[in-house]
């Protein structure tokens, strides 16, 4: 089996689903359950024996020294991490407590649990961390895209925190030997992402008939990869990549933000049409930008490619009219977002399972 961390969130809940889906082996999943954390997301897996559910902190020494020694697991994928720059543009500090102290923890948890494994599961153990290209900065508009060898110039806090752990897992590697695996992905988009980043927040103001607010010139660029297509490409690095390397994951997809909010525009326009006949075009506004706005990214995902044979199977075109699509037919997921009400559907449903 498998240790699934920030396994509630948007592309960790995506991962899980897609795990169980593609074959029989077992998840633990270790969910604090902040903001971000939402069990409906797993509704789907609900009497699943496959599917452990564990609400508790990466951070809690204790708790995940039990959980590995209790399960075994063969890998260990870290999801969890405050993950929204605007957050921690306005607070850094559960930044800094999870992105960096929380992820030293789990690497020492794992390296004294990895260190008393027999010699042949330690040889087959794995720790993939999940992680972002803004750890490289930010791309003049000629500049060749990222690739993993790109110096970190992280500019936000939110990114420094995720370089600062893409730090410490490198450390981990060189000088304890722990077995590691980083992927670096481009922004991701789909099914179940929480709607207060830029390409849900959108769908559901059009549809609520709010603004749709575009940081500064929204001339900004970001390189977006349907969060599938992330969960193949990590499913891919666990199974194949080499020990201690890191590998960009990206969708070979730059749009400006203007231009998502175009896209996404044009096709509520088609698929849930304005009843006074106007485009939610009209809905766009421009507000202040961003401290630090990062102008652009872009990933070269070719060593993925070249060594692993992993390609995105989704173009933007296909990927974000699923995507519209899934939010015009889960109002109900987006409603229970909205209210709060996921919290107390968690209490209700899942309050006796909580830690372990
Ligand atoms: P998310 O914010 O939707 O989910 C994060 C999850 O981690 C939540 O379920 C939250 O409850 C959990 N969590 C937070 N702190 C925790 C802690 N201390 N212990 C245990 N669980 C904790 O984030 P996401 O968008 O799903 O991103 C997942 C990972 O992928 C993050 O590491 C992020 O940096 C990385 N990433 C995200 C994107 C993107 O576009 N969303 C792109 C590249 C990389
Ligand atoms: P976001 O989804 O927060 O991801 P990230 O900052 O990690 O790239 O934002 C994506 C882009 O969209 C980013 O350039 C900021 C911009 N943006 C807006 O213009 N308006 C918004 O309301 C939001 C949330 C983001």
């Amino acid at each position: 089996m498998i240790l699934v961390t920030g396994g509630a969130g948007f592309i960790g809940s995506n991962f899980v689903l897609d795990w169980l889906a593609e074959g029989a082996e077992p998840v633990v999943n270790l969910d604090k359950l902040t903001y971000a954390g939402n069990l409906a997301n797993l509704a789907p897996l609900k009497g699943d024996a496959r599917h452990v559910f564990v609400q508790g902190d990466i951070g809690d020494a204790a708790l995940v020294d039990r959980l590995l020694a209790g399960h075994r697991p063969r890998a260990v994928v870290n999801f969890a991490a405050e993950s929204h720059v605007d957050r921690s543009i306005h607070g850094a500090e559960d930044f800094i407590a999870t992105n960096v102290v929380g992820t030293f923890r789990l690497l020492e948890a794992v390296r004294g649990y990895w260190g008393g494994l027999p010699e042949a599961e330690r040889a087959a153990f794995r720790f993939l961390h999940v992680s972002t290209d803004e750890v490289y900065g930010s791309l003049a508009p000629d500049a060749p895209a990222f690739t993993e060898d790109h110096v970190f110039e992280p500019n936000s806090p939110y990114s420094a925190s995720k370089a600062a752990s893409d730090h410490l897992v490198r450390a981990w590697h060189h000088t304890h030997g722990l077995p590691v695996l980083t992927t670096n992905c481009s922004n991701n988009y789909g099914p179940l992402h929480f709607p207060e980043k830029l390409i849900p927040l959108m769908i559901v103001n059009a549809l609520a008939g709010k603004p749709l607010p575009v940081y500064g010139d929204g001339q900004q660029v970001r390189d977006w990869l349907y969060v599938k297509d992330h969960c193949s490409a990590i499913r891919r690095v666990l199974a194949a990549g080499r020990v201690g390397e890191t590998y960009n994951v990206g969708g070979w997809n730059e749009k400006t933000n203007l231009a998502i909010v175009h896209t996404i525009c044009d096709l509520l326009d088609e698929l849930s049409p304005r009843t006074d006949g106007q485009s939610y075009r009209s809905q766009i506004t421009h507000v202040t930008d961003r401290p630090g706005h990062d102008r652009r990214y872009a990933i070269d995902a070719r060593k993925l490619e070249r060594e692993l044979g992993w390609r995105p199977a989704e173009t933007f075109e296909t990927g974000i009219r699923k995507t519209v699509a899934w939010y015009l037919a889960n109002p109900d997921w987006v409603q229970g977002v909205q209210s709060g009400a996921y919290r107390d559907w968690v209490a209700a449903q899942y309050g006796a399972t909580s830690a372990a």
